[in-house]
């Protein structure tokens, strides 16, 4: 564990394939055509000195300190800024160039404090390097003339200093925030000696756009930017490569480290999925892993009611076990199950779902998948043959066209974010269809062409009138659905959206969306054409000199429908029918919410699939999973989630293993779950915090955090990245290991000694995971799934390239079926959910950080004027109810919301977003309807009845919690 350096190239690397040979002294170098002369020089060993150039941005020319000489040319250009070109014989060290670049230093030195050690940065500064390296011994200008050495600190971030005296002007962060973030948060201000970065309108960080994703800081080559952790604590001495614990989309960090303690995360750059970008979650918000209200001890207790009691792992994990055979010896083999997360590793995911196969002997297992991403399972098996994205997130740097729908990757997926806008800049089309007027729509320097502002509830009506334009106006790629797919369902399906009353003009009653605008969208998405107007493929190919790629993003605001599997299979459709499946820039991309929603799903945590999604009636596979576990599994499905609610209401289910999923605070309609699991006899919960699903549990297993063990995680590209340990366990145990110790004392034996040896079970048993190996990851630095023998050697980053894994691609008819869930007299309005940038999900993690400071309770957006019609004014206490219950949030009056819809977030547990959500659900899947649910609001003067009963319960468990702390202090243990 060393501190990696990564190596700055001064600029980014060149695309080109053509290849340019020209000589650096004296060394021939050979690199792409448009490579920097700073980079070339870097690849031939030669390292010119630089300070406004970084590899992140493009070149911008300003320090004047990496100057060359090129024979045959005057003066001395800068080698950031200019081409290699076949022939350059180019010196970087000549003493012209040495007087030159001390010259330079010489002036920046004498505006700089010299503090250096004292300084946070010291060892850790570009500056302070340059003037190593070109031997600068003396300053000649002293220090009494003008200087910027009394500018003042903006400490306003919670995360990051920015310290303006020490500042050079380089711009590098100015750069850092358009081009990598795509923010456009920070400006130079003033001119000549006064010029100066500022944030916003000259304004401190946190009044600004800025959205703390640490790109500036990571840019600035002082210590002008800084981590607050590093001042602090010092700079770190080794690190060690990890994968975000937050969204799925899986970006590579540095843990950067003293001993145990972590003093900063930083973005890899190796890393596939973000290349060295970070949102504010993964980069700052990580002082979670050891916050105190971590859950360290295993506790027990015989009712809810009573106290907990400290006690050892072997006296929790043997009790639990004898709870869990005494339930399956008194009410049968099937009443109990277990829930693996979404959060943890696909080791631990395996073996959760194994030891519920195996060790209880049923397939009453489910996952916290089932309430986000099951439809996309179940979507894309029917109609490509597998479930997963079909791209690598690089991918949509080769769009020309990008529909985003019930997605607000913004928030929610930040560092995709901005790679979509930086395509976006460049000039590729986008639409958005979402009921909210998301940031996409009107963002820094990107703008949608089309937003399809729809009802909540209205996409299968949405993209099947979208598919009736494309086949009614022959904008299909004929050719391609010919070779490609499944001819009987292809006439059928056509027969289908071609029908009058699924035109854009039949539905616009139900969506609320002009029919031009459909039409437009359509047309625009089938042909790359952004006036509205129709063109045919032939036409569009002849026009750009290549079929236009258009490529589908797409989140919950799909799957959390009662028609969330219809809507992918839609979005299939139109995929396939345009030809956008199976190359570069195209294809049909689920945007998961937790860090290993994909992992959960393809480790078989659903009841009725083994891992790799096959299906446990299939009599081969069982024979497969029989002998390498020694069992004879079940034949059917087990309980999902839902069912296992209800089966524990109706006395049949007893026992819950529960791990790393907070079922209270995120499954809808709070109530009912809370009295399934107070009908249970034995819940164990593990976690790292008491969270509100172990407020009802009987045994609580402390979980570790992403820092505090090995394993991998899958992101939404299928890439499956290393997670490090780089602290020991708080709790003495890795979730893994207490799943293990679990299962022995129930009999089933487990050997595992380390996570790897579980990866390669799941490559032995799993066809599309057989070349997955820790060693291999460990080199490549990422695989994608399916790799095996049959895929290159990394896996596969395209999928459905020649054929779909299915075969031939299989069109689903997609019948509009409105939902259950109607605005009536009684509940007038739509209430809608989503996500906020500096939470995450139940917001366990990140409201323990200061990312609170951004976000601080879930508030209810209403459109001004339903607010007016209710006499409710901007932050008034609000009552939202439903048929399901009633809670109250202050209301933030915005035009973001159309009349008639609301939203919430539902990071806090006191706020009940999911007091109000029904037991709608996904007709293939169960997945809930979270994303549309009739509810009135009024003005009220006091919380909700349920959130006064959550306040008691809340305080009695967390009594229960001090007290069981405090008896184990006085007794020692
Ligand atoms: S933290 Fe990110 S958004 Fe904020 S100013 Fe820096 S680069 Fe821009
Ligand atoms: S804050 Fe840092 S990166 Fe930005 S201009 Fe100043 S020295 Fe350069
Ligand atoms: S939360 Fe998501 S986007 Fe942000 S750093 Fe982590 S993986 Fe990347
Ligand atoms: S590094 Fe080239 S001009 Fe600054």
């Amino acid at each position: 564990m060393s501190l990696i350096e990564e190596i700055d190239y001064g600029t980014p690397r060149s695309k080109s394939e053509t290849m340019v040979t020209l000589t650096i002294d004296g060394n021939e170098v050979t690199v792409p055509e448009g490579t920097s002369i700073m980079r070339a020089a870097m690849d031939a060993g030669h390292q010119i000195p630089k300070l406004c150039a970084t590899d992140m941005v493009d070149a911008f020319g300003s320090c004047r300190l990496c100057l060359v000489e090129i024979e045959g040319r005057a003066g001395t250009p800068a080698s950031c800024t200019t081409p290699v070109m076949n022939g350059l014989v180019v010196h970087t060290q000549t003493e012209r160039l040495k007087k030159l670049r001390k010259g330079v230093m010489e002036l920046y030195i004498s505006d700089h404090p010299l503090d250096c050690l004292t300084c946070g940065a010291n060892g850790d500064c570009e500056l302070q390097d340059m003037a190593g390296a070109v031997g600068l011994r003396e300053v000649r200008y002293g220090y009494a003339g003008a200087n910027h050495l009394g500018a003042a600190k903006d400490e306003s971030n919670p995360y990051f200093t920015f310290d303006a005296s020490k500042c050079i002007v380089c711009n590098r962060c100015v750069r850092a925030c358009e081009e990598t973030q795509g923010t456009f948060a920070l400006t130079i201000s003033g001119r000549g000696f006064e010029s100066h970065v500022s944030a916003g309108m000259d304004e401190p960080f946190m009044q600004s756009e800025c959205v703390s994703c640490g790109a500036c800081v990571s840019a600035c080559p002082t210590a002008t930017l800084q981590e607050k952790t590093v001042i602090e604590l010092g700079m770190p001495t080794k690190s060690v490569t990890t994968t975000c614990a937050y969204c799925g989309v899986g970006c590579g960090f540095k843990a950067e480290m003293r001993g145990t303690e972590v003093i900063r995360m930083t973005p890899w750059k190796d890393g596939k999925a973000n290349e060295g970008h970070s949102c504010v979650k993964g980069r700052f918000a990580w002082g979670y892993a050891t916050h105190k209200d971590r859950v360290t001890q295993p506790m027990i207790r015989a009712k809810i009611t009573d106290p907990w009691r400290e006690v050892s792992w072997d006296e929790a994990i043997a009790y639990a076990a004898s709870e869990f055979k005494r339930l399956q010896a008194k009410f049968g083999v099937n009443s109990i199950g277990g829930i693996t997360s979404s959060r943890c590793t696909n080791e631990e995911t395996y073996l959760v779902q194994k030891l519920v196969r195996a060790a209880f002997g049923n397939n009453n297992v489910d996952t916290c998948a089932r309430v986000c991403h099951s439809p996309t399972g179940y979507g894309l098996g029917q109609t490509y043959g597998t479930s997963a994205g079909t791209q690598t997130f690089k991918s949509v740097a080769q769009s020309d066209v990008i529909l985003v729908i019930g997605a607000n990757p913004s928030e929610a997926h930040p560092v995709f974010a901005s790679r979509m806008k930086r395509r976006l800049r460049q000039g590729a089309k986008l639409i958005v269809i979402d009921p909210r007027r998301i940031e996409l729509v009107d963002a820094a320097h990107v703008k949608a062409d089309f937003h399809l502002q729809l009802r909540p509830g209205t996409n299968v009506a949405m993209l099947t009138a979208l598919a009736h334009v494309i086949v009614t106006e022959g904008l299909d790629d004929a050719a391609y659905v010919a070779e490609r797919c499944d001819d009987r369902s292809v006439a059928q399906w056509r027969e289908f959206v071609a029908r009058p009353e699924n035109s854009p003009e039949a539905f616009e009653g139900e969506t609320g969306v002009p029919a031009a605008l459909v039409r437009g969208a359509a047309r625009l998405y089938a042909s790359g054409r952004a006036d509205g107007t129709a063109q045919s493929l032939a036409d569009a190919i002849a026009a750009g000199g290549r079929r236009p790629n258009g490529a589908i993003y797409y989140g919950l605001g799909v799957t959390e429908h009662a028609q969330g599997s219809t809507a992918v299979m839609a979005i299939a459709n139109l995929a396939m029918v345009t030809g956008n499946v199976g190359r570069e820039g195209v294809g049909v991309n689920p945007l998961r919410g937790q860090n290993n929603v994909q992992g959960s799903c393809d480790m078989g945590s659903f009841p009725h699939e083994l891992p790799g999604y096959r299906h446990i009636g299939g009599a081969e596979v069982r024979a497969q999973f029989d002998k390498a576990w020694g069992v004879t599994l079940q034949s059917e499905p087990g309980l999902r989630i839902p069912n296992m609610f209800d089966a524990a209401l109706a006395g049949e289910f007893k026992g819950l293993y529960c791990q790393g999923e907070d079922i209270v605070q995120s499954d809808p309609d709070t109530q009912h779950v809370a009295s399934a699991l107070k009908a249970m006899e034995c819940v164990v919960v593990q976690d790292i915090f008491l969270n509100e699903t172990a407020k009802y549990a009987h045994v609580f297993l402390p979980g570790s955090s992403f820092l505090e063990k090995d394993g991998t995680f899958t992101n939404a590209e299928r890439r499956i990245s290393r997670v490090r340990k780089v602290m020991p366990p708080l709790s003495g145990l890795g979730d893994w290991e207490a799943t293990v110790t679990l299962s022995n004392a129930l009999g089933y034996p487990m050997a595992y000694t380390h996570p790897e040896q579980i990866m390669q079970e799941i490559a032995a048993l799993t066809p599309t995971f057989a070349g997955v190996t820790y060693e291999k990851i460990d080199r490549l630095g990422s695989v994608q799934w399916p790799c095996n023998d049959a895929t290159d050697e990394a896996g596969t980053a395209i999928m459905h390239v020649d054929h779909f894994v299915r075969g031939k691609g299989r069109f689903i008819v997609t019948q509009y079926v409105p939902s259950d869930e109607k605005v009536t007299r009684k509940f007038p309005l739509l209430l809608t959910t989503g996500r906020i940038l500096s939470q995450y999900n139940v917001g366990a993690q990140t409201r323990r950080t200061h990312n609170s400071r951004w976000h601080d309770e879930d508030r209810l957006e209403i459109h001004p004027h339903d607010a007016l019609d209710r006499g409710i004014r901007h932050g008034d206490w609000v009552g939202i109810t439903s048929r399901a219950g009633e809670t109250v949030l202050r209301a933030t009056l915005t035009e973001r919301v159309q009349p008639g819809v609301v939203y919430t977030t539902f990071h806090f547990p006191e706020s009940g977003a999911n007091v109000i959500t029904t037991d709608s659900s996904d007709w293939a899947t169960n997945c809930p309807e979270y994303k549309v649910t009739a509810v009135q609001v009024m003005p009220v003067a006091q919380p909700s009845s349920w959130q006064r009963a959550y306040k008691d319960f809340d305080e009695d468990q967390q009594r229960f919690l001090a007290d069981a702390r405090q008896a184990a202090a006085v007794t020692g243990k």
